[in-house]
């Protein structure tokens, strides 16, 4: 039975009342569409950045009269209430609009960013800081997030790398999953659930030369079998929208793709849902070269299968005359309607379109409240994904006496703290370094501070980065000479036992838009690390980046290294839970840091070759750089900690795999050391000879665990024929059979080794 008579739908109906919901979505929403006029549904194609696209009393309006799907950037319910009040009081068939915002590790309370969050290899952490992002979002009115971002990416030059969770196409999968689990929750009608939308499809980790917004070019096979997993896993997740990137794939604008928008992700992938265009990307087709206006823009992405208009206007100005002509067939029309209506019905919002916003007389008083946020789950986050890099002579973890000197122009930095595309957060809110340090001295140790230098020395660098969207300029620079800041830093040092020094990159240098020609830590920061360094004092260099950096002075002189990425509401907690050893580090890298930057990209699971370097043996007419030793600085997978882990006796089940059957691989790990503490046993596959050229490692499976001194246990993998299965020349998903090599070790490097074969 349909819910909706037409007298009921033209007529006014009770203010505050949006059509009312059955149970049957199909025929829920096929009988509001008939009702539609052709700039209803157009209306609904519309979503609207609050305070970019027009201001506040014209938006209400717009609203009113139908012409708005859905808005993003507000995020409290009171500004929200307005605008629902305006669709489903005042328009004429009250069909709800939604609220969506960039919610991508953390919505009041910030998480580590999700390159930290894939360190922590611990997916109810990925899991659960989404659900808690959810939790807060909704409770602010909001139904949406244009997260996670799964783009796999391998070129540290791109400053979105900080945004994805690594390189891996297993592990961003995983994270991929678990991140759609906890915002969506167990059911999207939740009150306290939002809908997740994967981006950026596809393949936006791979723009040309790592500059964002730049083109892809790629064979279907990379494509398939690296590239595209992370948004397969999102979509079978239940992910209930996709943003489209801002690429072009192997010469066709991803906004125009009918390739990728209806053919795979449709069609072969199964998705039902929304797609949504990246900012002004419909816009940017002519900029492409593949539309010569407006119109054709607009006809172009709606034909190939983009349902939602982020920010442009081509849709609204160009699509009726489009639908009159001809040109583009209502049916065309009506599936983008469709997958709208159809996501805002499964948000729970036909059923109350005011679910997530409440009641006035509920709204928290103080948004920014104390009590809103989550900052115990933060913490346990943010100390999952630290991972230890270097502790030479077990400087860490320090005693919680004496005098430290916290240094460096991130150590109180709580803006850089909360990292990118940090949503709601407030720096206020923000435990920096030095506040974590204090706070974990307490009484015991005194704290030597100063900042030692700025970020960066470059004014040109400077400008760039403070000219991009924030609220007010964020880096602000210390007026006083380099030579000045130096010498008080060293004077700190001198008078301390230990330095710890916070560098890396202020985090608009590891954001949209912010692409690096060096990996390097800024000039101003290297003079200050080597001032310091001549003290003699031992060294803590505690990193603060959003993607791998090229630490090689920092590898061979620092006494202790901590790569912290940026942490989130709690960093500086974290940190100090770790340099104090109230937690004993477990974070593995999800990405492998290169020597140099000529050394990218330095991915582990490259392709193999006919002439591969083998460490030991001579170099010559072998593929590598003769100026440099091959290999990463730090391998994907690595990571220590204050105790020591030994794996041994690798052994399969069985030397044979029969098709469709399965073996186990099992290794003994031992905690060789005085301390309880975790690690991360993984496992990868080569496939020994098959019909097109496999990587030379891939990660297939791995454990976290926690083992106490001295404890050992066996750890048990399960291989099946899906874990061997990968896309051959006529892009068929299958294994072959033959032999395998399955190895398994604490990082990617340092494994050992087993064959058996694949009947
Ligand atoms: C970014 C998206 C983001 C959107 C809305 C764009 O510039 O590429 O990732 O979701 O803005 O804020």
């Amino acid at each position: 039975m349909l819910a909706l008579s037409a007298s009921l739908v033209c007529s006014p109906v009770l203010a505050g009342t949006a059509p009312a919901a059955t149970g049957d979505k199909n025929a829920f929403v096929a009988d509001l569409i008939g009702r539609m006029t052709l700039e209803e549904k157009i209306g609904q194609l519309r979503l609207i950045s609050i305070g970019e696209d027009m201001p506040q009393p014209q938006l209400l309006k717009e609203i009113a009269a139908g012409r708005v799907g859905g808005t993003f950037n507000s995020v409290t319910r009171k500004d929200n209430r307005p605008m629902q009040q305006a669709a489903v009081e005042r328009s004429r068939l009250k069909i709800p609009i939604f609220f969506a915002y960039d919610v991508v590790h953390g919505h009041r309370t910030i998480f580590p960013i999700s390159l930290g969050l894939a360190s922590s290899w611990d997916m109810e952490t990925v899991a659960q800081s989404a659900r808690i992002s959810a939790i807060e979002a909704s409770a602010d009115g909001l139904d949406m997030t244009f997260a996670p971002m799964v783009d796999i990416s391998r070129d540290p030059r791109w400053g979105r790398t900080s945004e994805g969770f690594g390189e891996d196409p297993y592990l961003v999968s995983l994270c991929a999953q678990a991140s759609v689990r906890g915002f969506q929750g167990t059911s999207l009608a939740n009150a306290d659930s939002v809908m997740a939308v994967v981006k950026h499809f596809a393949l936006y980790g791979a723009v040309e030369g790592g500059r964002d917004y730049n083109t892809v070019d790629m064979s279907p096979l990379r494509m398939y079998q690296d590239y595209l997993p992370p948004y397969r896993a999102g979509v079978d997740a239940g992910g209930g929208g996709v943003m489209i990137a801002l690429n072009s794939i192997n010469g066709v604008p991803a906004t125009s793709n009918t390739w990728l928008l209806r053919d795979l992700l449709r069609k072969t992938w199964g998705f039902k849902g929304i797609t949504v265009s990246d900012h002004g990307a419909i816009d940017e087709l002519t900029k492409h070269g593949v539309a010569k206006d407006a119109r054709e823009s607009a006809k172009l992405a709606i034909t190939a299968g983009v349902d939602m208009s982020m920010h442009d206007s081509a849709y609204r100005d160009h699509l009726p005359e489009l639908v009159k002509s001809g040109e583009v067939p209502m049916r065309v029309i009506d599936d983008a309607v469709r997958e709208i209506l159809g996501a805002k019905y499964d948000l729970g919002l036909f059923q109350d379109p005011f679910k997530r916003i409440g009641a006035a007389e509920q709204d928290p008083a103080d948004v920014d409240a104390p009590g809103r946020l989550h900052r115990e789950a933060a913490r346990a986050a943010a100390r999952q994904s630290l991972v230890l890099l270097e502790n030479r002579e077990r400087t860490l973890p320090l005693k919680k006496s004496g005098t430290v000197a916290v240094v460096g122009p991130l150590a109180d930095a709580p803006i850089d703290t909360m990292g990118s595309w940090s949503a709601a957060g407030k720096s206020g809110q923000t435990v920096t370094l030095l506040q974590g340090v204090r706070d974990a001295l307490g009484g015991n140790g005194r704290v030597a501070y100063a900042r030692g230098a700025n970020v960066t020395d470059d004014a040109g660098v400077v400008r760039y980065l403070n000219f991009m969207n924030w609220d007010k300029p964020e880096i602000v620079q210390d007026k006083r000479a380099p030579g000045d800041m130096i010498a008080e830093a060293v004077a700190a040092a001198r008078g301390a036992d230990v330095i710890v020094v916070a560098v890396g990159e202020s985090r608009g240098m590891s954001h949209e838009a912010s692409s690096r020609t060096t990996l390097s830590l800024p000039g101003s920061q290297e003079t200050l690390l080597k001032a310091l360094k001549t003290t003699g004092k031992p060294m803590v260099v505690v990193l603060m980046n959003g993607r791998p950096l090229t630490i090689n002075w920092v590898k061979d002189n620092a006494d202790a290294v901590l790569e912290t990425w940026y942490a989130g509401t709690e960093g500086g907690h974290a940190i100090a839970d770790v340099l104090f050893g109230d937690y004993n580090p477990s974070g593995k890298l999800p990405v492998s840091f290169p020597r140099s930057l000529g050394q990218i990209p330095t991915y582990y699971n490259q392709l193999r070759i006919g002439r591969p370097f083998v460490p030991g043996q001579p170099p010559n007419y072998t593929s590598q750089y003769f100026e440099e030793t091959s290999g990463p600085l730090y391998p994907f997978g690595y990571g220590l900690s204050y105790t020591d882990f030994g794996v041994s006796g690798i052994t399969l089940s069985s030397p044979t795999m029969p098709r469709g059957g399965r073996i186990e691989a099992s290794v003994t790990v031992k905690n060789t050391g005085q301390r309880d503490g975790e690690t991360v046993v993984q496992l990868y596959i080569q496939d020994v000879a098959a019909s097109v050229v496999r990587p030379v490692k891939e990660l297939k499976d791995f454990h976290k665990l926690m083992l106490k001194a001295g404890e050992e246990r066996v750890v048990r993998f399960s291989l099946d024929e899906d874990k061997l299965k990968f896309f051959n020349a006529k892009l068929e998903y299958a294994a072959e059979p033959g032999e395998f090599k399955v190895q398994i070790g604490l990082d990617s490097q340092a494994v050992r080794e087993q064959g058996f074969v694949l009947q």
